[in-house]
């Protein structure tokens, strides 16, 4: 019998019940599912779209060019270590070709990104992009939201703040965005009482 997330006590067994998945036709596709990197607790959650090509290939999110840049982000930017924060993605496996996940897609996937997010037990969530952002916070269909009208404000889910900001993709496509995105993480910082490592 197939485990429901709510069934999963555990980070290890939902990573697990994530790997037998085969809720949706991205189950066909993917090389692996991709779950989460970083501790099984912590204080900051970072969260993408969906697993890209070379996340498909080592189960690790965030591992490409995008990757690089949001481990930057973490460990000159925040002056953390990566291993300290949670990374994940609101899809666990890559839609082909990277395209845009589908409503059908996200809303079968959520269970696994809620159950996660209640085991990790983030104080702060921060979206990476558009997707990732209006998800979060239950925004859908024709009510989507710009980035430029979620970002720069710690938004509320279930106890927990969200604080939305530009995806790493986007940033490595328009480097005048880092600016902007760096005031957010500095406002995540501070709503974890943590000091930047260098200035904006
Ligand atoms: N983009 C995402 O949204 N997630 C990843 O894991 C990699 C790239």
């Amino acid at each position: 019998m197939r485990r429901t997330a709510a069934a999963c006590g555990d980070l290890a067994s939902l990573r697990a019940a994530v790997a037998r998945c085969h809720a949706c036709p991205l189950a066909a596709t993917r090389t692996q599912t991709v779950f989460s990197d970083g501790p099984d607790r912590a204080r900051i959650l970072f969260v993408g779209e969906a697993p890209g090509e070379n996340e498909d290939r080592s189960g690790v999110p965030f591992v490409g060019e995008a990757g690089a840049l949001l481990t930057d982000i973490i460990e000159k930017g925040m002056g953390l270590r990566r291993s300290e924060v949670a990374i994940a993605n609101v899809l666990k496996c890559r839609p082909p070709e990277n395209r845009d996940p589908s409503a059908e897609e996200t809303r079968t996937c959520t269970p696994w990104l809620d159950r996660q997010i209640e085991l990790l037990g983030p104080e702060v969530i921060v979206p990476l992009g558009k997707h990732a952002s209006n998800h979060l916070l239950g925004v859908s269909g024709p009510e989507l939201r710009s980035m430029g009208s979620l970002r720069e404000r710690v938004h509320e889910r279930g106890g927990r703040k969200v604080v939305p900001t530009y995806h790493p993709a986007y940033l490595l496509r328009t480097p005048d965005a880092k600016k902007d995105c760096w005031k957010d993480i500095q406002l995540a910082m501070g709503l974890l009482g943590l000091q930047p490592r260098r200035k904006g």
